[in-house]
């Protein structure tokens, strides 16, 4: 999210950042392998920012790598495998991207990947704190209601944890609430902007079509409630879809890029840059939730407030919190007691 340029000291810093050279980035994707691991593999390998892409997984990545390293753009492509080369494949990131763990199937909740999903974050996230503690980390293995507190606590434990640098990925709900925004309001898709906070499983995903730019007058109450349903509903949507072949990967990866990207321009001092994502946050009494935040050289540089909410808004926001406070205390006594 780009808020239009408001003062000159923003037209100034703007301009001295886009004098300045980019530094070098390394950026790992864990769960490169996957259905969204290989796209997003693709994606980051294209972006200009990244100068090393480390592709780890638990088998396949040596090919993947040898693919994406044929793509004629700078970024170097290298694939690690297995326990013993997560440690090289981390090793000087600055950010690290884990599409890591299981896809739902159709009839199960995000929650129902928990069992198999923590252990795997947890895992990830102990290498991460011994070989790249400084690291940016967008965490998109669900359910990332719980994986971010369960990241949070692996890194309280080794004693590396920065707020500033953990991040949930939610951009995928941006990108559907745009989507479907622009679809029901007849306006041209790329300049529709939609905050979308809470968390990121079915009540939790509160999108607040009240702050939509473009406004549009021609949308009832009913035509909300419907976008709103719908994106609090856009993974299952796939997931039904795909019908037993996994959830979204391309939408995914697509917003992986975006959030990445977003996380790199703040890393290399680019102004005023702002995405939703599910961080620690004192927004709300809950100890992580999904707002704007605006990205700079350390990673969150401001958590950004809810602005005016509608009625239904704030109905949505009591509604989602019961849910959204047991999923962060399930990731938290996980952590503690594994
Ligand atoms: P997938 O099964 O296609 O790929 C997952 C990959 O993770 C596989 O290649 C697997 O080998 C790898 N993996 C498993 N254990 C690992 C470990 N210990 N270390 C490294 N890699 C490991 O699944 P997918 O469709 O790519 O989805 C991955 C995750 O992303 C799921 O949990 C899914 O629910 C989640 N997801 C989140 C969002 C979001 O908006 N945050 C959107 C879509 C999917
Ligand atoms: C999504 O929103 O598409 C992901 O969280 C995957 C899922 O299980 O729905």
């Amino acid at each position: 999210m780009r808020p239009m340029l408001k003062s000159a000291s923003q037209l100034l810093r703007r301009r001295n950042y886009s004098s300045a050279a980019n530094p070098e980035r390394k950026v790992a994707i864990l769960g490169a392998a996957g259905g969204i691991g290989q796209p997003l593999a693709l994606l980051m390998k294209l972006n200009p920012l990244v100068s090393s892409l480390s592709l780890y997984d638990i088998a396949g990545t040596p090919g993947v790598a040898a693919d994406c390293s044929h793509i004629n753009s700078p970024a170097l492509a290298k694939g690690f495998m297995g326990d013993d080369q997560l440690g090289e494949a981390l090793e000087g990131s600055d950010v690290v991207i884990i599409p890591a763990g299981v896809p739902r199937k159709p009839g199960m909740t995000r929650d129902d990947l928990f069992n198999i999903n923590a252990g795997i974050v947890k895992a990830l996230c102990t290498a991460i704190a011994k070989h790249c503690p400084n690291a940016l980390v967008n965490m998109i293995s669900n359910p990332v209601n719980s994986t971010v507190p369960i990241a949070a606590e692996v890194f309280k434990k080794a004693g590396t944890y920065d707020e500033k640098k953990l991040f949930g990925v939610t951009t995928l709900d941006v990108v559907r609430a745009r989507t479907f925004y622009a679809g029901k309001a007849g306006v041209p898709v790329n300049e529709v902007n939609v905050p979308v906070v809470g968390g990121h499983a079915g009540i939790t995903i509160l999108p607040l079509f009240s702050q939509a730019t473009p406004a549009s007058n021609s949308l009832s109450d009913e035509d909300i409630k419907a976008l709103t349903k719908r994106t609090q509903d856009g993974g299952t949507e796939v997931v039904e879809a795909k019908a037993g072949k996994g959830s979204a990967t391309l939408s995914m990866a697509y917003a992986g890029a975006v959030f990445a990207d977003a996380c790199l321009k703040g890393l290399n001092g680019a102004p005023d840059i702002v995405e939703c994502s599910y961080v620690q946050s004192t927004v709300t009494e809950l100890p992580f939730f999904a707002s704007k935040v605006r990205l700079g050289k350390n990673g969150v540089e401001e958590v950004l407030g809810l602005g005016e909410l509608s009625a239904f808004e704030k109905e949505g926001l009591e509604k989602l919190k019961g849910e959204l406070k047991s999923s962060i205390e399930k990731g938290i006594k996980f952590a503690q007691s594994n």
